[in-house]
């Protein structure tokens, strides 16, 4: 116990439930806050015009043509939101084996980007630096001929992906491949370009997890297939791989990390904060929300305080912001 003294601890010198006896008292004591700032809304964006489709596995969650989305993260800053995270969902006849679609300077994410900037220029807008959404097979990268993953071969094109969002006006450049050596490729690049100021969020610490099914649903990346991304990403029972992840990505110039997915590794966000004390990202991701999200339908938990109290552990955790579905719900609540 830090700061011991010798009646702490002995009944009835030491009552816990004095400083829980009240709501102010309760709100005096508290340790960490819930900000409608901490809160990032992952998007969804598909070609075309005054477009809006549901997503079956993710109840409340739609997929927006650009001009549809600009209202709604217009909505979302006026709420208080500063940030959101834009994921395309790329049409079959554009994707490829080479994910050439991923660098087109006016493919879907980078004319979003130009069209947010031009009318939001405060709203922090991430990208998303990864082939799935381009790649005909739903992998991260980029296949050699003996079918497995090109590492270099793919940080080729990564880079080229991420210049291309740089040039729109992307804020946060995000890598989510978990290719090696990839962060320090593409600060190299942006750099070499003059784009000094884009952020780079690593996905650093990202799990070879089964809670992005509804994801690679809302994207059209699966076609339904569980796909085994077991090679790049991170295998589950590991710790100190994460770490050294980490260490890697802020040597090579990442500026953010991110780890996810986020409720069942609330320890590697505590372990990364307090091994690196720097800005650390937490994603809570399509499954957890959709876990979430088929509760609250069946009545078995009580909606906006289960919804925040989801959001509070990743604060305990040590998280500084937290990707999540529940943002703009969750930004309502807090505005009250
Ligand atoms: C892939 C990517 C994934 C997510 C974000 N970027 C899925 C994957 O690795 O297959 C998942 C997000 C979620 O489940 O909400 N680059």
């Amino acid at each position: 116990m830090k700061g011991s003294t010798k009646n702490r601890g002995q009944f009835p010198y030491t009552r816990m439930r004095r400083n829980r006896k009240s709501s102010s008292i309760r709100k005096l004591v508290q340790e960490s806050t819930l900000k409608i700032t901490d809160l990032i809304q992952p998007v969804f964006v598909i070609d075309g015009n005054n477009k809006t489709e549901s997503i079956t596995s993710m109840p409340g969650i739609n997929r927006c043509s650009p001009d549809q989305l600009l209202n709604e993260a217009q909505e979302l800053y006026n709420l208080g939101i500063q940030a959101i995270a834009i994921f395309p969902v790329i049409k079959k006849e554009k994707k490829s084996l080479n994910a050439e679609e991923s660098f087109n300077k006016n493919g879907l994410v980078q004319n979003t980007i130009k069209l947010l900037k031009r009318n939001i220029p405060e709203l922090t807008l991430i990208t998303d630096v990864a082939l799935d959404p381009y790649t005909t097979h739903g992998h991260d990268g980029i296949l050699n001929q003996k079918n497995i993953i090109d590492n270099d071969l793919t940080n080729e094109t990564l880079v080229k992906q991420a210049l291309s969002h740089a040039v729109a006006g992307a804020d946060i450049i995000a890598p989510s491949d978990m290719m090696d050596g990839r962060i320090l490729r593409i600060r190299e690049k942006l750099e070499s370009h003059n784009f000094h100021d884009t952020i780079i969020m690593s996905y650093a610490s990202k799990y070879a997890s089964n809670y992005y099914g509804p994801f690679r649903d809302a994207i059209g990346s699966s076609d339904g297939e569980k796909i085994d991304k077991s090679t790049y990403q991170i295998d589950i029972h590991n710790t100190d791989e994460a770490i050294s992840e980490c260490e890697l990505d802020l040597q090579e110039g990442a500026d953010i990390l991110l780890i996810k997915p986020g409720m069942p590794y609330l320890d590697i966000i505590t372990a990364v904060k307090q091994t690196f004390g720097v800005p650390t990202f937490a994603y809570q991701v399509s499954g957890e929300y959709s876990m979430h999200c088929l509760a609250f339908e069946k009545g078995l938990l009580e909606r906006d305080s289960t919804l925040l109290e989801s959001l509070i552990a990743f604060k305990r955790a040590g998280a500084d912001a937290i990707l999540t579905y529940f943002a703009k719900e969750a930004a309502i609540l807090l505005n009250g």
